[in-house]
């Protein structure tokens, strides 16, 4: 890192920001970062409050001390390994910025697939029934940070839908749904969301017309060997048990109950268990249909359930 001119041995003083990105990305490809360039840009504007653009576009521009002594922080921080969502406490999902930190994971950019397939049913649902007179109920299993549930309500409130659902975000997390709250407030959206600290549904509650879930589906024995910013993110958001279906298949279990008559789950699963959903289905729901959605890469990435 550039050398500090107070003498501190710690912080930084009043810098050329291109000589902090460079420094900063150095020191992230020298950790290990696969990154390091888009790290170094991201905690800078972090660092100094403004969008990431401003830092690229002016490389000359000084940097405060305070600011260059947090961007020297958050580079340490990142090269132990830690994920930048945590350290800026900011993950971009669906459009939306998430509050994030270790109580919660990061959101995924590949279950935005399972956001734009919960709006399209819902939109889908309202339209087939014409006038609602009740709303259409929806659940969101293993909420984490809030992402599905709150960008499924604010992608219905941009469609002018978000009055005609109710949906009921569950974790088994407190502290996760705590995280989940604050985005739901944040974004406009906590009057149509409520939460429960519960083992995946409410043992009482209503039947929902949509079961939407991204539970953990890890394989156990995978866990020690995830990249290093992921060992920073909860274990239970990740362990799925020995096959990584064991949570799945505990929620796959209890559709019967949970969804009303026509009702559908959307699940999320790993890239690699498209077959071995089908297969969980066929066992545990016989006579059930569950097909499998792919992404845009064209991997398996989100099973449909419903009743024959
Ligand atoms: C893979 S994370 C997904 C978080 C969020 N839905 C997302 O897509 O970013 C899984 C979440 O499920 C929660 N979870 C794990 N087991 C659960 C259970 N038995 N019942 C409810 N939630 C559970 C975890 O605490 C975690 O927040």
């Amino acid at each position: 890192m550039t050398e500090p001119a107070d003498g501190s041995g710690t912080g930084l003083t009043a810098a050329r920001t291109g000589d902090l990105l460079r420094d900063g990305a150095e020191r992230l490809r020298g950790s290990g970062s696969e990154t390091p360039r888009l790290d170094a840009e991201l905690l800078l504007a972090h660092a100094v409050g403004v969008g990431r653009t401003a830092i690229v576009a002016h490389a000359d521009a000084p940097v405060g001390a305070d600011a260059a002594r947090t961007y020297a922080a958050a580079i340490e921080r990142r090269s132990t390994g830690e994920p930048v969502a945590y350290i800026r406490g900011i993950k971009e999902f669906h459009g939306l910025a998430f509050f994030v930190d270790r109580r919660v994971l990061i959101p995924r950019p590949e279950t935005e697939r399972l956001v734009e397939l919960a709006t399209a049913e819902v939109m889908h649902r309202l339209g087939a029934r014409g006038r609602a007179y009740e709303p259409l109920r929806v659940a969101d299993v293993g909420t984490g940070s809030g992402a599905v549930a709150v960008a499924l309500a604010a992608a219905l409130r941009r469609l002018n839908a978000v009055d005609a659902v109710e949906i009921t975000a569950t974790d088994i997390s407190d502290d996760a749904l705590d995280v989940a709250k604050a985005n739901a407030v944040a974004h406009a959206v906590g009057d149509r969301i409520s939460f429960a600290l519960t083992d995946l549904l409410p043992p009482s509650a209503e039947e929902f017309e949509l079961v939407l879930a991204n539970l953990p589906y890890v394989r156990s024995d995978a866990m020690s060997s995830l990249p290093p910013p992921t060992t920073f993110e909860p274990t239970l958001a990740l362990d799925g048990g020995p096959d990584g279906l064991e949570r799945i298949g505990r929620l796959v279990d209890r559709l019967p109950s949970a969804l009303a008559g026509g009702g559908v789950a959307l699940l999320e699963i790993g890239a690699d268990q498209g077959e071995s959903i089908v297969a969980l289905v066929a066992e545990l729901l016989p006579g059930w249909r569950c097909s499998v959605e792919l992404d845009l890469g064209g991997l398996p990435r989100v099973a449909r359930v419903e009743r024959s």
